[in-house]
This record gives structure tokens, C-alpha cells and sequence, in this order.
């Protein structure tokens, strides 16, 4: 293990704008130990500057408080370069805010979600990765949406992959998120599933888990990070499932039922709603819920009350939260010329978990 250089030359060679897709050049303000902590990524084609925060790349197409914040510090090194011009796609601004605050309640736990690290890599290795067999053949690996990027480690692991890039749109990489310690190759930037800076069609191996139904639509999401995966690579996506709330029967349909009309109801408006009307209201809510939902999670003695926040956050504060048929995904990975390789194993995540696994979770393999 060394400590993580999140911007490394070998990925910046790699990197090209997300606005133009001209190659970047890297001009570095702070150094250390071979790791950039400060500097920018430099595009000839547009004239446009992308800030390195805390060693995270800021790739994205437009403008973000973080840019102003680095502008007030580096502003003179910057002449003959602009802030990124274009404009965040519905939602995106929500999506940063909302998981935002979503992940900073959960910065220093142990567990993503209800996961712990093992869990994670088990997970992925039975229950979704599972097609790719005892020796992937995956050399470069990107994830969608790695939020602070348990996952992304744990990808790694699973698939012995010599290059992990995961990003995210929302800003909690920079704010200490990003993990500190990490082995060799692994990357992490902020950049948005619509304006990807990367070379089409250069990944084995493109992961979106939980990711796409929080855009302004899956459909397009879904286009859009399968034009990275490379010939006779692989696409995984998992989504969430229209049966998910209405598939059930007993007394377990009821709750689910219940929570999904609450759901219904309470998103829109929470998305919308101030931060302090957000923060007060999940204080409140996760409070309420934590004696409940404690007894039920897979690790109890390491659940705080912040999980139970972040868990809340995360079902009623995405603007966005579509439900997708079994068809409707499949169709997309045919549509894109992709051979379906794998689907989810509702019974290894019941052997592993003993519970009911939810969404939509499909492999697919571009054909060559
Ligand atoms: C529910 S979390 C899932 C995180 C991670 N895949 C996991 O399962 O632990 C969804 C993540 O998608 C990210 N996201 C939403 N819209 C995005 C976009 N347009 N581009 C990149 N990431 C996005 C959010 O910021 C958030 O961190």
C-alpha cells in the first residue's frame, strides 16, 4: 500500500477534456512523494483550466464553488485559460448538493452503506461480478458514481484490475473523502456520466452501481458510459427495479408499500427544500428510525446513528430516483450491440446477506 497519489502521471496522460477531448496537460502548484495535491489540468483545444483539489481532478464542464474557491488562490497562475463554460444538466446541481451532504454524514464510517469492506468485495465477486469467473480479464476499470470510493477499492480486489478510475459528480472526494491509502493505480476524479474525460471505448470493464436512475434520465445515462466500454469489454449496471415496491406480499408489502407512497411524496419536496429544512429533517427522521432499523442491518455493532442518516438521505433526497423493468434495461444493452453475460443472483445475496436482493442488475459483453 502508499499513500493514494490521486493525481498520477500515468492517469493524467490518460485524461482529456471533458468539454473538447483534447489530451490534458498537467501543470502542478504543490507536490509530494511523486503525488499532485494542487495544481491544473490544462486544455490547448478549448483554453480551459480544471482545478486538482486535495489531489482529486475536477474534470467537470462547468463551474462549481470549488472553482471559485480556487481562484481566489491561484487566480494569476492561471492567464490564457477559462473556468469551464458549460452549464450542469438538469439535476446535476441537486445531485451534488443532496449526495453531498449525503456522504458527509458518513465520511469516517466503516461501512458504505450497509456494507463492510468485505461485504463489498463478496457482493461483487457472487452477486454481480460473478460472469467474470475465477480470472477476470479486466486490466483497466472505470466506476460510475463511486461515492466516496469503498467501492471502488473494493472493485479492485475483485477483479485485480492494474488501473481503478472511479469518479463522481458530487464534491465529497475533495472534502477528505477520497480514500488516503490505496493501492498503486487507483484514481479518483470528479466528473459527470454526461461529459466523461476519458478516451471513448477505453475500459474492459465500465461499473455503475446505483447510479444512473439519479440522473435527469437512465436511458441516456446509460448511452452515455457505455460509448467508454471497449470491444468484447464489459458493462455492468445495476438500477433500481419497478417491482421493488410492489413485488411483495405479507406484512412485508405493507412497510414497503408504505415507505414507497412516503417516498413518493417526501422526495421532490426534500430535494428541493433548503439545507437547513434538509438537515433538520433528517436529524429528526434518523433519530425516529435508528432504534428500527439497527436491529436489521447486517453489522449493528459498528451502525451508528449517522448510518441511519445517510441510509434516509439516500432514499428521500436524490431529485431524481427511477424505477426501470427487467425489458426496458435489457433492451438498452442490446440496443448498444452488448451480448447479456450476466445477471444479478438473487440467491448468493441471500446466502450472503439472508435477504431479499432488490434492483435490476445486468451484465452485458460488447460484441467485437
Ligand atoms: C446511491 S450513490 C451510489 C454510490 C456507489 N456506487 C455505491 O453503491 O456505494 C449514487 C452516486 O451517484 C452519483 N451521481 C449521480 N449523478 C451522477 C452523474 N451525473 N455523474 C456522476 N455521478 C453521479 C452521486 O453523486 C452518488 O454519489
Amino acid at each position: 500500500m502508499v499513500i493514494l497519489g490521486l493525481v498520477r502521471p500515468e492517469l493524467t496522460r490518460r485524461l482529456v477534456c471533458p468539454s473538447c477531448t483534447t489530451p490534458l496537460d498537467l501543470r502542478a502548484f504543490d507536490e509530494e512523494g511523486g503525488r499532485v495535491r494542487e495544481g491544473v489540468l490544462l486544455c490547448d483545444g478549448c483554453s480551459t483550466w480544471y482545478p486538482i483539489v486535495s489531489a482529486v481532478p475536477v474534470l467537470l464542464d462547468f463551474r462549481t464553488a470549488a472553482h471559485d474557491r480556487f481562484v481566489s488562490d491561484h487566480g494569476g497562475e492561471l492567464a490564457g485559460y477559462t473556468l469551464p463554460r458549460g452549464r450542469p444538466r438538469p439535476g446535476e446541481e441537486s445531485v451534488q448538493q443532496t449526495f453531498g451532504e449525503e456522504w458527509a454524514a458518513v465520511v469516517d464510517s466503516e461501512l458504505s452503506f450497509t456494507y463492510s469492506e468485505e461485504d463489498l468485495e463478496s457482493l461483487n465477486r457472487r452477486v454481480w461480478l460473478a460472469f467474470l469467473g475465477e480470472r477476470p480479464e479486466v486490466s483497466r476499470l472505470l466506476d460510475i458514481g463511486c461515492g466516496l470510493g469503498a467501492e471502488t477499492l473494493a472493485l479492485r480486489k475483485v477483479t485485480g484490475a492494474d488501473e481503478v478510475v472511479g469518479i463522481d459528480l458530487n464534491l465529497s472526494l475533495l472534502a477528505g473523502g477520497a480514500p488516503r491509502e490505496a493501492p498503486e493505480g487507483t484514481h479518483f476524479a470528479v466528473a459527470s456520466i454526461f461529459a466523461l474525460p476519458f478516451e471513448r471505448a477505453s475500459f474492459d470493464l465500465v461499473y455503475s452501481q446505483g447510479v444512473l436512475h439519479h440522473t435527469y434520465s437512465t436511458e441516456a445515462a446509460f448511452s452515455s458510459v457505455s460509448a467508454f466500454v471497449a470491444e468484447r469489454g464489459y458493462l455492468f449496471v445495476w438500477v433500481y427495479g419497478q417491482e421493488d415496491r410492489l413485488g411483495l406480499d405479507g406484512r412485508r408489502a405493507v412497510v414497503t408499500r408504505t415507505l414507497y407512497v412516503a417516498e413518493q411524496g417526501l422526495r421532490p419536496a426534500l430535494a428541493r427544500a433548503p439545507e437547513a429544512v434538509r438537515e433538520a429533517f433528517f436529524k429528526v427522521a434518523s433519530r425516529a428510525a435508528h432504534p428500527l432499523l439497527r436491529p436489521r442491518v447486517q453489522h449493528p455493532e459498528r451502525w451508528g446513528r449517522e448510518n441511519t442518516e445517510h441510509y434516509l438521505r439516500d432514499m428521500l433526497s436524490p431529485r431524481f430516483a427511477w424505477r426501470h423493468r427487467w425489458n426496458e434495461v435489457l433492451e438498452w444493452f442490446e440496443r448498444d450491440d452488448y451480448e447479456i453475460v450476466g445477471v444479478q443472483s438473487p440467491n448468493a445475496y441471500r446466502e450472503l446477506f439472508g435477504d431479499r436482493l432488490w434492483g435490476v442488475g445486468v451484465a452485458g459483453r460488447r460484441r467485437g
